[in-house]
């Protein structure tokens, strides 16, 4: 194919050598005119490993060509890839001045009247919403409602510096968000050589994704260095810390705990956080990851609980299936289900619960305790999966994945075990 790419930094310039390596055409376009002089002559105006070797190949099979002004030689082009620098602005957002510059030059230079359209690939980091947003009105201000000449599809990058070209055939996965969410022939042959899970999204969920994962390896760097900060205090080795703790792929580097749903709870996870709080606290390890997750875990259950009452004044009727912290247990110690539950009474709804794990006859202990104490009207509040049948609820909530095989005459059926 003919590619344009927009942008020769770190992300553009590796994707022009590896697409000539694989005997694609490219137009490079950048506006600083070192860099583009330094492409043309086959240098690498950047650091990366095998980058200029493959450029200077290129450059010499006569596949790289760099300018400053793509505008002339864009219509020949079947795509153009968008990787300009998206740095942070003063706010902390993104200053999307360069994305959007660069829009409205392909949104100037193409022909409107192109037999196919030029699919126009974005692919440096942007927020959720600004194909949608910003670059879609820039090419209708230009080209017209329902344009034509032009499909505009996201596709994140997720290639290492360092490690530029070998993830750039080798990424974790591929995705790719069209506006439909199908398959788009481009990018299909673009991508042919290289073997990755494919997503096809929306443009927002491709968007997100790349922030997503980036605050993620985020987490992960804090958190060790917070665990590695505790250990040292306390005289323990943090790299035997370490070793152990990734050795654990069922639970711990696994999807196990994953999955956006239900708040965390039960007796041991919010303890056991609780009490490395204090240690860390005691031995000077300072933890702010560690010490924002309890509350971070109190915001959700009240975004949960929320997501009840949106629409439903007090008074109405409520249906929770499941109480116990996980379902198959009957300990409701900690569970943010019977948070869930005090906050619906307090609010003046009217709540039943079925859960048919538990049976307050049988509570003992602190279990006993903690549940009388946060749901001193618990017997009269459950109710069983006959009674359900024969009734009808403004909502009911599905805590932890009970209502397959339940009679259930409701106005809503919310499930927040799993986020949608
Ligand atoms: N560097 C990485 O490892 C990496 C990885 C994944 C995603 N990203 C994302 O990809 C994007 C690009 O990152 P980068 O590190 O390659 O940036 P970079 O700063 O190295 O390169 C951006 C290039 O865009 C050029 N440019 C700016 N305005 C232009 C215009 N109007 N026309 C043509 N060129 C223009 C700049 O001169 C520069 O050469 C960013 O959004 C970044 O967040 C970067």
């Amino acid at each position: 194919m003919k590619i344009a790419i927009y942008g020769l930094g770190y992300v553009g310039l590796t994707a022009a050598a590896c697409l000539t390596s694989e005997g694609h055409w490219v137009l490079g376009v950048d506006v600083s005119e070192r860099k583009v002089k330094e492409a043309n002559s086959g240098k690498s105006p950047i650091q990366e490993p095998g980058l200029e070797d493959l450029l200077s190949k290129a450059v010499a099979g006569g596949l790289l060509h760099c300018t400053t002004d793509g505008s002339q030689q864009l219509n020949q082009c079947d795509l153009a890839i968008v990787c300009v620098g998206t740095p942070s602005g003063v706010d902390g957002s993104h200053n999307m001045t360069y994305i959007a510059e660069v829009s409205r030059q392909i949104a100037t230079a193409v022909d409107p009247k192109r037999q196919t359209p030029l699919t126009v690939v974005y692919r440096s980091t942007i927020r959720p919403g600004t194909i949608e947003e910003l670059i879609k009105p820039i090419f209708e201000s230009t080209l017209g409602k329902n344009f034509s000449c032009i499909e505009l599809v996201y596709n994140p990058e997720f290639l290492r510096e360092a490690y530029a070209i070998n993830d750039y055939f080798n990424p974790p996965k591929i995705v790719i968000g069209t506006v439909d969410s199908l398959p788009n022939p481009r990018m299909e042959e673009l991508n042919k050589n290289i073997k990755a899970p494919v997503f096809y999204t929306k443009y927002r969920e491709s968007e997100i994704t790349k922030f997503v994962d980036n605050t993620f390896h985020a987490v992960k760097v804090a958190f060790a260095n917070e665990i590695g900060r505790v250990c040292t205090q306390l005289g323990i080795s943090a790299s035997k810390m370490h070793e152990i703790f990734i050795s654990d792929t069922k639970l711990n580097i696994s999807p196990y705990y994953f999955r956006p749903g239900g708040a965390f709870g039960g007796s041991c996870l919010p303890k056991d956080v609780r009490a490395l709080q204090y240690i860390a606290a005691d031995v000077g390890a300072n933890t702010r990851l560690i010490d924002a997750l309890l509350r971070s875990n109190e915001a959700h259950k009240h975004f949960l609980y929320e997501q009840v009452t949106a629409d439903l004044p007090p008074g109405g009727s409520v249906l929770m299936l499941g109480l116990a912290f996980k379902k198959e247990s009957d300990d409701l110690r900690e569970s943010p289900k019977v948070d869930m539950a005090r906050k619906l009474l307090n609010a003046g709804y009217k709540l039943s619960i079925y859960d048919p794990y538990l049976h307050p006859q049988q509570l003992i202990g602190q279990n006993l305790g903690y549940s009388f104490l946060h749901l001193p009207t618990l017997p009269d509040l459950l109710v069983s999966a006959e009674t359900i049948a024969t009734q009808t609820y403004d909502v009911v909530v599905d805590m932890s994945g009970m209502a397959a095989g339940l009679t259930l005459n409701c106005g809503k059926l919310l499930n927040l075990d799993r986020l949608s």
